[in-house]
């Protein structure tokens, strides 16, 4: 396949990173994972937004125009053909001489992008997924979309090692998120999801499962849940580019409702299948 790196487009076996990129040293970059649906980017506006927001919150200079970005994105999908897949896109500072400071004002920040083919995953959205509970180890700033990933990464190994789709971090008693999701749980007909602070990320599909919601009637509240209110939540399910609306019916040996997924998570899953087809 053909990747986007810093400024061409080359063959992906060709494409290589200098060893003083400070995404590599430090994780010090950001990224985003947008969704191509028949051939079509899925709320592209949104995730180049964002990309430009954590760039901001972490005083990163993206070296294109949001505009000349997004043709980038729209040129690769070309190139590549994509039909049903993601594009993941990456900035990072740069490459410089290690130093943990920010290198010269001049150095240009590294900027990658490429394709995958990726189907819907559509037996789990369909029977539900099981999940874990972790302590949410993490930084302060989990708004940042940062390649800084350790924490969510030793969460979500610590699912797929007992067979897990996901880890539904906890900060104490706080429900925060999934490692690469968001999570919510529905109780007497009303879904609660973490807010938007900086303890989360605010995630994309956060975003349109919100938007589905308000306009069909079903309630959507932004407040702090705790961990035993997840345990005996009528529903669960949790949310991202890759996972859409997943159900979830286990958490480790409790399970969540009928231990099938429920009529609310159902509603939010057709609504969202409308939106992307
Ligand atoms: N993950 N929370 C975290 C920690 C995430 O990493 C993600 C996305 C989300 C959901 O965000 P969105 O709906 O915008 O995809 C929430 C991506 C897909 C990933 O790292 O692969």
């Amino acid at each position: 396949g053909t990747v986007f790196l810093n400024g061409d487009y080359v063959k992906r076996s060709g494409a290589k990173v200098d060893i003083e990129d400070r995404g590599y040293q430090f994780g010090d970059g950001i990224y985003e994972v947008v969704r191509v649906y028949n051939g079509n980017v899925f709320t592209m506006d949104e995730h180049m937004e964002r990309l430009y927001q954590s760039a901001d919150k972490m005083k990163l200079k993206i070296p294109f125009e949001l505009k000349e970005f997004t043709s980038i994105v729209f040129k690769l999908i070309e190139l590549n053909d994509v039909h049903e897949g993601i594009v993941y896109i990456q900035v990072s500072r740069g490459v410089s001489p290690r130093q943990h400071h920010f290198p010269a004002k001049d150095t240009a920040g590294s900027v990658t992008a490429y394709t995958k083919e990726f189907k819907r995953p559509v037996k789990s959205l369909d029977e539900g997924v099981t999940t874990t509970l972790v302590e949410d180890i993490r930084w302060l700033r989990c708004d940042i979309k940062s390649l800084n990933l350790l924490g969510n990464i030793l969460a979500k190994e610590e699912a797929a090692s007992g067979g897990h789709f996901e880890a539904i971090q906890h900060r104490g008693e706080t429900v925060t998120e999934g490692s690469s999701s968001n999570a919510f749980m529905v109780k007497d007909g009303v879904v609660y999801t973490h807010p938007a602070t900086n303890l989360i990320l605010n995630g994309i599909t956060r975003k349109v499962i919100k938007e589905l919601a308000d306009r069909n009637g079903v309630k959507f509240v932004e407040k702090i849940f705790t961990v035993d209110e997840l345990l005996s939540a009528d529903e669960l399910f949790i949310a991202s580019t890759t996972s859409e609306v997943m159900p979830v019916v286990k958490v480790d040996e409790t399970v969540i409702g009928q231990g099938a997924p429920g009529p609310v998570t159902r509603k939010l899953q057709e609504l969202f299948t409308e939106r992307i087809e």
